[in-house]
């Protein structure tokens, strides 16, 4: 067993699986306690039950660690306070927040429900803010804590079905550079992961989706990494990365995001003028057409180019 996480307390979201599962298990490894919270829902956050959380809790006591089983919904504010007082209640203290639940419901924009839209900004957005709101007044008081949020090129690059879940991640990489600006001064450091592996909640998104998002020429997202060698990207994949993340070592890194898939791990830059114009005044919508395809515009791609007859719509067919 390592010592890098000796005597730090970690609370790891949606551990019970996939992903946070492979977290769960290094933090121990490396000497940390585990609060393993997962709700044991579908893919789609229907049903629940406590055994993904309770059989990842006896795998790390099975390999001499320590961790203790919690089944609180992350998207409840009361509930994820209770996430975060399990870790001091069994362990006094939270160092190490991974906030990794997560959930699909994938639909076109123009067939997404209110309730599909809510139930997934809920986990993933509010159920990250959840955690980190009450993990961030122990951390502030004791000057010292790690948060790590699982984003997803779905949001970051944008994906064709996955409105819902792209705007809650995109808005977790946008919590993050402003947490990490607020609590920073405290010792505490926040930053996310976009990570890609073979989980169930990848095995949902059918191979149909993915062959019509192809022929219709749909970018995909990470395409800017698509020219990396094909990898087998295992969910523990992730973890050791997180682990550097939540160490001494990593204290001043802070507000970044990063891409974890196999064995690829990048630094995604922050968002940054490419190109701009410049004018003294306003421009005209007029000056805009004129100078937009020659500066701004220059090489842009559409990444889902129309596929309409060319003079179809209001003022075209002149
Ligand atoms: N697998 C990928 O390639 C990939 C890509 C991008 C982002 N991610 C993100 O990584 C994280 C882990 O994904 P995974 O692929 O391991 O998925 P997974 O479905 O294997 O595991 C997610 C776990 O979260 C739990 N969970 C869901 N809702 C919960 C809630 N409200 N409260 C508590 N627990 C809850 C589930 O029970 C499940 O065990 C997610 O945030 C996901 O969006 C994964």
């Amino acid at each position: 067993m390592g010592q890098r996480l000796r005597d730090r307390v970690a609370v790891v979201t949606g551990a019970g699986r996939g992903i946070g599962r492979g977290i769960a298990l290094l933090l121990a490894e490396e000497g940390a306690a585990v609060v393993v919270n997962d709700a044991g829902v579908n893919v789609d956050g229907t049903g629940g039950e406590t055994t993904p959380a309770q059989l990842v809790v006896e795998e790390i006591r099975a390999r001499g660690g320590q961790a203790v089983v919690n089944t609180d919904n992350v998207a409840d504010f009361q509930a994820a306070e209770n996430i975060i007082e399990t870790a001091i209640k069994e362990f006094g203290r939270i160092d190490i927040l991974v906030n990794n639940a997560g959930i699909l419901r994938d639909r076109m924009v123009f067939n997404l429900s209110e309730e599909d839209w809510d139930a997934v900004i809920a986990v993933h957005l509010n159920g990250t803010f959840n955690c980190t709101r009450h993990a961030a007044v122990r951390m502030r008081q004791q000057k010292f804590g790690r948060i790590i949020s699982m984003s997803s090129t779905s949001g970051l690059y944008g994906n064709t079905g996955q409105a819902n879940y792209g705007a809650a991640k995109d808005g977790i990489a946008g919590l993050t550079r402003v947490v990490a600006r607020e609590l920073g001064k405290y010792g505490v450091t926040v930053n996310a992961i976009a990570p890609a592996a073979q989980t169930r909640m990848i095995a949902t998104i059918p191979d149909k989706a993915r062959q019509v998002r192809a022929q219709r020429g749909v970018a995909l997202p990470g395409q800017r990494t698509s020219e990396l060698p094909p990898l087998r990207a295992e969910p523990e994949d992730v973890a050791p990365f997180v682990v550097y993340l939540a160490t001494d070592a990593a204290r001043n890194i802070n507000g970044q995001v990063f891409l974890v898939r196999g064995g690829v791990v990048a630094l995604l830059n922050d968002p940054a003028p490419v190109r701009t114009i410049i004018k003294d005044g306003r421009w005209t919508p007029e000056e805009i057409a004129q100078i937009f395809p020659h500066t701004l515009g220059m090489d842009l791609v559409n990444p889902a180019p129309p596929q309409l007859p060319p003079e179809s719509g209001p003022g075209q067919g002149g």
